[in-house]
């Protein structure tokens, strides 16, 4: 009963701690809401002569703005004045005049700056500063949260991925992708085989990228030892390898034919050397039946010459007649070398 208590007294404790966290949690997301935070990717990749895109969030300890009460600028953090955008574009640096653009909306605090054409002095780093005009004005430079960026000057290949043999018939998946970090000018894939072709891209967060393509086509045998080829084009004149390809082998289908002729050729092969044997056989019997029922014919007809030639004996002219007749045309070579061997040995 007391343990009961105790316990019940520790369950109602552990809710109101609960709740209390939960409030807590709660305010504090609503204090820190209300300060001058900028959320932004440190260090960016960018491809020379491609876009990218600098991802960024902000918040004001003020009332929520609309976009056009917000002013927004990027700068490099060494120097305030170099401004690299601005909605005012003459204040813009020359070097980056027409070349940076805010995508996404100010008034729901997103500061996302695409900077197109990059140049490989284009590493910054680059900072946020935000004016309200609110009254009195309110500004912020955010720059202890700013944005360097490491430059490619040449794109790697595209990522191709496939399975080394498929099969003659099956539908066969090939998989094309690239990471990049130029969203707002996707990279478009394209095949060297003809088939049904799905493009997509994904985020992978931290203002990372990847687009795809899945190309699906049943192979023929005509398809075997040739190569898929997968082509990337980015956006912008950008430098590097631009094809990645992979060979082709094709599984033949094991068709009918192909079971039926082996086996049809095994059988004939079989039955050729059944008859064969048959008729050597049959031969045989009935030669060496004659020789033995034949007179002195025994050693002769069978030994060739490793008998003693003394012991071979000339066959009377009246067995050799009758031996020719029992016996078919065929047997002429046999008889014609055992005569041979006989008629030499005289
Ligand atoms: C900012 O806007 C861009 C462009 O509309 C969008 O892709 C991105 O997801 C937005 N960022 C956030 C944090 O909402």
């Amino acid at each position: 009963m007391f343990v009961m208590k105790v316990s019940r007294v520790q369950a109602s404790m552990g809710v109101q701690t609960g709740l209390f966290l939960f409030w807590l949690h709660v305010l504090c997301a609503v204090v820190l809401a209300d300060v001058w935070k900028v959320d932004v990717e440190h260090k960016m990749e960018a491809l020379v002569s491609s876009c990218v895109v600098l991802p960024c969030k902000f918040t004001y300890p003020a009332q929520q703005q609309p976009s056009d009460r917000i002013r927004a600028i990027w700068h490099k953090n060494k120097n305030w004045d170099d401004i690299i955008f601005h909605r005012d574009s003459t204040l813009v640096e020359d070097n980056f005049k027409g070349r940076t653009k805010l995508i996404g909306s100010l008034g729901s605090f997103n500061c996302s700056l695409e900077i197109d054409e990059v140049k490989n002095i284009d590493n910054g780093p680059f900072c946020f500063r935000v004016e309200l005009e609110t009254a009195p004005k309110d500004k912020y430079s955010f720059v202890d949260n700013c944005v360097s960026i490491t430059m490619i000057e040449e794109a790697p290949k595209p990522n191709l991925e496939a399975e080394t043999s498929v099969h003659e018939g099956e539908p066969a998946v090939f998989k094309c992708s690239v990471r990049h970090t130029c969203p707002t000018h996707q990279p478009s894939l394209s095949w060297s085989h003809p088939g049904k072709i799905i493009s997509s891209y994904k985020s992978l967060g931290h203002g990372n990228w990847e687009a795809e393509s899945l190309l699906t086509f049943t192979p023929t045998k005509e398809d075997s030892h040739t190569f898929v080829e997968c082509t990337i084009m980015y956006h912008g004149n950008v430098k590097g390898e631009m094809k990645a390809s992979r060979p082709v082998f094709v599984k033949e289908k094991a068709t009918l034919s192909h079971i039926i002729i082996p086996a049809l050729s095994g059988l004939g092969a079989a039955l050729l050397v059944g008859v064969v044997c048959f008729l050597v056989v049959k031969r045989y019997r009935k030669r060496i039946a004659d020789l033995q029922s034949g007179v002195g014919m025994n050693n002769a007809g069978t030994g060739f010459g490793d008998q003693p030639f003394s012991k071979a004996r000339m066959p009377s002219p009246k067995s050799q007649s009758k031996c020719y007749t029992a016996e078919s045309y065929d047997d002429d070579d046999y008889t014609n070398t055992a005569d041979l061997n006989l008629y030499g040995n005289i």
